[in-house]
């Protein structure tokens, strides 16, 4: 088999960058290890930034996003009884859309199987060779055979424990982490928000999150012990500690709930030899600024103009430019992120820590100036800024 993209996974980064890809005109294959259905269910982030929904209708898979994505053109920080909005629209101009993740990979996967390019789920066995070559190789095991995809590049969009970062040897690539002492448990629940707008709430016992999927569906967050026990939240456990942090919740029964670790981590460089890392692959942000699945989508449209640019006339200048384009929103994308974490996390630093917490949402409240700037973060810098 050969190609002129192999894809390694099929989350966001690689059903975005295939179907760019196909756009241009350019030769993919998605190799997946998971069924169809599991990615298609796998409940995830639900914020898309401006720059998303539009990429989105670019490549006309925005249909059902248009009908089912609910626009959001604020949020609620609150704090001690008291809830502030920060205008985002009015602040920036732009604005986001509350669209599960899991959503958008069903459109992508929709699109990709209407056209001729493959897409093989269930593949296991995978490994890459001959990265460093003009004519790297994928291998793998589908329906029982072994198989050897031939590819002129190769993007490693297999998510945080993906196969494509060990490609490159620990010589070439810094990782940078941090770990916070603290995870996020959610749950989807059959129960109509109680809020317009989500809200960003910091509680004594913690963060909490009030977020929806539809008029009909909540999606709430708890920070709770990194090395909580799901088993130790009934319920009634999880919907009076909501109801404390957020102040007033609808509740109803609920159909998902996970934990999720909270870490930042970033490598470096996106690139060796003929593999490009794009996505979680590469770096992951804690999830308070809702800026995962946005990253990940924006790997991918750098990497499919750069990749245009080289198949069309042979210039490999955004190419080569790749890690350093990509990663410098990555950077911007952390720092947000972290930053959110720390405005609204019990961090466990006591009084001093929330004196600056305090002090940091009264400017916020009190400044046009710092909340634009916590805006134009949160709605994602245009596309076109160079983030
Ligand atoms: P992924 O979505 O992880 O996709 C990678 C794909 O590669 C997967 O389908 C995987 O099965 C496949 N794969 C793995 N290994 C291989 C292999 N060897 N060969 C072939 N395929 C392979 N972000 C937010 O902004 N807000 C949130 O609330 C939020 N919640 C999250 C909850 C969880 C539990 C997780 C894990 C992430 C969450 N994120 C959240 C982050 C966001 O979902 C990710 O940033 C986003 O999924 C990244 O997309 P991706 O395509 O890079 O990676
Ligand atoms: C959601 C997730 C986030 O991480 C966030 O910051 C806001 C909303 C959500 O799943 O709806």
């Amino acid at each position: 088999m050969e190609t002129q993209i192999g894809i390694v996974g099929a989350g966001p980064a690689g059903l975005m960058l295939g179907l760019l890809l196909e756009r241009h005109g350019i030769d993919s294959v998605i190799l997946e290890t998971r069924d169809r259905q599991y990615v298609e269910q796998r409940v995830r982030a639900g914020v898309l930034e401006q720059n998303t929904v539009d990429l989105m209708h670019e490549l006309e898979v925005g249909d059902r996003l248009e009908r089912e994505g609910l626009e959001h053109h604020g949020i609620n920080l609150r704090h001690l009884g008291e809830t502030h909005y920060v205008p985002m629209t009015e602040l920036t101009g732009r604005s986001i859309t509350v669209y599960g993740q899991q959503e958008v990979v069903k459109d992508l996967v929709a699109a990709r199987l209407k056209g001729r390019a493959s897409l093989l789920f269930e593949v296991s066995d995978v490994a890459l060779h001959d990265i460093d070559s003009g004519r790297p190789r994928i291998s793998f095991v589908h329906d029982g055979s072994e198989h050897e995809l031939a590819c002129d590049f190769v993007a490693g969009c297999d998510g945080f424990h993906g196969i494509c970062r060990s490609a490159i040897s620990p010589e070439v690539l810094t990782e940078l982490e941090y770990t916070y002492p603290f995870a996020w448990l959610g749950i989807l629940a059959e129960a109509a928000p109680a809020t317009e707008e989500l809200i960003y709430a910091w509680h004594e016992h913690g963060f909490a999150l009030y977020s929806m999927r539809s008029p009909q569906v909540s999606r709430l967050y708890l920070q709770v012990a990194a090395d909580e026990d799901l088993a130790a939240w009934s319920e009634d456990r999880i919907w009076n500690e909501l109801e404390l942090r957020l102040g007033h919740v609808n509740t109803g029964p609920i159909f998902e709930k996970g934990i999720t670790p909270m870490r930042s981590f970033v490598v470096s460089p996106l690139q060796h030899g003929r593999l490009f890392l794009c996505g979680d692959a590469a770096h992951i942000v804690p999830p308070t600024g809702a800026k995962g699945l946005n990253l990940a989508v924006n790997d991918a449209r750098l990497l499919a103009a750069a990749l245009h640019d080289r198949f069309e006339s042979g210039d490999e200048a955004r190419l080569e430019a790749y890690s350093r384009t990509a990663l410098r929103r990555v950077w911007r994308a952390q720092d947000f992120s972290n930053y959110m974490t720390q405005l609204l996390h019990n961090l466990g630093g006591g009084a001093f820590e929330h004196g600056l917490q305090v002090s940091r949402l009264e400017y916020i409240a009190r400044s046009e100036s710092a909340a634009r700037s916590l805006a134009e973060n949160y709605v994602g810098l245009p596309a076109a800024s160079d983030f």
